[in-house]
């Protein structure tokens, strides 16, 4: 396993440019099962996670290519296995969907359970709920989800408890084959959810209310492969935001969409940071001090819950503020909060809310990854931190960071990556 070794406390300067979104690929690439035909998938990043997805629907028969200039080619005409392995699914959650598509083209699936994760239970069961009622009968055995529809997928009325991001995504997927109409009501909105609409009707789906919370999708008989792009990655722009923000400097971010990270803008701007947007940029600017500001994550459009750890080290450097960051999607996602602490953070934790007071800086250390999003917020903290810190287990980070490593080191920051 590899580690990082980060030298902190040098202010960061020039212009780095974002990848594709890590949580609009994995959809899409699974959407290419719905259509025989050669599918093109452009601004694909080099993750772990694609990587994983890839070799998913590879194990089903599906030919997959990827070149270095994020082009990736799905041919899947010859489906001929329909199981997602618990080897492959237990690495990547999100593998869970290609259970909606394998279900609306072949009628059947039989997927792993994805079992928990570092952050939570994550259980899938409105994905399934939703199945069941657009006729689906399951059977849940020996860590699968045996899955089965009798005839054809029904278009139903759905309902999310909770607007489930990769639930609506599975549940577009089923519906733009089924017979019938299926209505989405309290529907994720998230950017990445309208990255996927846009590809289905692009398909030849016919849906209604993209970016809302009410989807109606109107099944139609067959579906044609395309020539679709992944949008920028709102989480990686707003990771070298905040990052900026810990170390200072002055740095613009390329290739992303600042209209998707209202709330992220808004945050920063009140804690201090100066910020520009253009079309497709954004340029942030620390040159005094951090104020404390308070943090509850939402769905979308509210505050993202994958910048919670990355926003939480910021404030854990203001000098004596008071920050209250309340996570209210998932029960575990403060694996963070023990490894900041180790860089001096003085951080208390109360059930789903985590007290931050700021302790003006950050002290180098040797930490650990326990999971995506927590890794990056090591990685703020140490690029701020005085001295030395080495964060191992990145694997974690290389799920949904492309490149990191060789970003930073663009706009001057001293980040080495070397076996533990
Ligand atoms: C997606 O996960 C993202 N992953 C997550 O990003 C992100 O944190 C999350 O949405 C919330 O925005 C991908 O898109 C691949 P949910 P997802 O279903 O769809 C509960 C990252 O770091 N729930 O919106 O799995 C669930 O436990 C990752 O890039 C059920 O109870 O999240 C959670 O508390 C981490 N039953 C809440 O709903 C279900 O069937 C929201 O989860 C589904 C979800």
């Amino acid at each position: 396993m590899d580690k990082l070794v980060i030298e902190g406390g040098r202010p960061l300067f020039g212009e780095i440019s974002i990848s594709g979104a890590k949580n609009a690929a994995l959809p899409l690439i699974a959407a290419t099962l719905l259509a025989p035909g050669l599918h093109t998938l452009r601004n694909v990043p080099n993750l772990r996670d694609t990587r994983t997805i890839s070799r998913l629907l590879e194990s089903f028969g599906a030919c997959v290519t990827s070149a270095a200039d994020g082009v990736m080619t799905v041919n899947a005409d010859n489906i001929t296995n329909l199981e997602a392995s618990y080897e492959l699914v237990k690495t990547m959650r999100a593998s869970v969907l290609v259970l909606g598509p394998l279900l609306a083209r072949f009628g059947r699936a039989r997927v792993s359970l994805p079992g928990g994760c570092a952050i939570g239970a994550r259980p899938i069961d409105f994905h399934l709920q939703a199945l069941q009622k657009m006729g689906v009968r399951l059977e849940l055995a020996a860590g699968y989800v045996d899955a089965v529809v009798d005839g054809t997928l029904q278009g139903a009325p759905i309902f999310f408890d909770i607007p489930s991001v990769t639930g609506t995504e599975n549940i577009l997927m089923a519906a733009v084959l089924a017979k019938g109409t299926t209505i989405i009501k309290n529907a994720a909105r998230e950017p990445e959810v309208g990255n996927l609409v846009e590809m289905l009707q692009a398909m030849g789906a016919d849906i209604e209310g993209k970016d809302s919370d009410l989807l109606t999708v109107r099944g139609v008989s067959r579906l044609k492969a395309v020539d679709s792009s992944v949008i920028p990655d709102r989480i990686e722009t707003g990771t070298y935001l905040i990052a900026v923000g810990a170390a200072g400097g002055d740095v613009t971010v390329n290739n992303c969409r600042p209209n998707h990270l209202p709330s992220l803008l808004h945050k920063l701007r009140s804690a201090g940071l100066t910020i520009e947007e253009g079309d497709t940029s954004i340029r942030v600017v620390r040159n005094g001090p951090l104020k404390s500001v308070d943090v509850q994550t939402r769905p979308y459009p509210g505050f993202p819950t994958d910048l919670q750890a990355q926003i939480m080290a910021l404030m854990a450097m203001t000098d004596g503020g008071l920050s209250v960051i309340h996570e209210t999607i998932f029960e575990n996602r403060f694996m963070h909060v023990a490894e900041l602490l180790r860089l001096g953070a003085n951080i208390r934790v109360d059930g789903r809310s985590a007290i931050v007071k700021g302790t003006g800086g950050f002290t180098g250390a040797k930490v650990m990854a326990t999971d995506l999003r927590a890794s990056a917020s090591l990685v703020i903290a140490a690029l701020a931190a005085k001295g030395v810190t080495e964060i191992s287990r990145i694997y974690h980070l290389e799920r949904g960071y492309d490149n990191l490593a060789g970003k930073l080191r663009a706009i001057g920051a001293r980040v080495q990556q070397m076996p533990e």
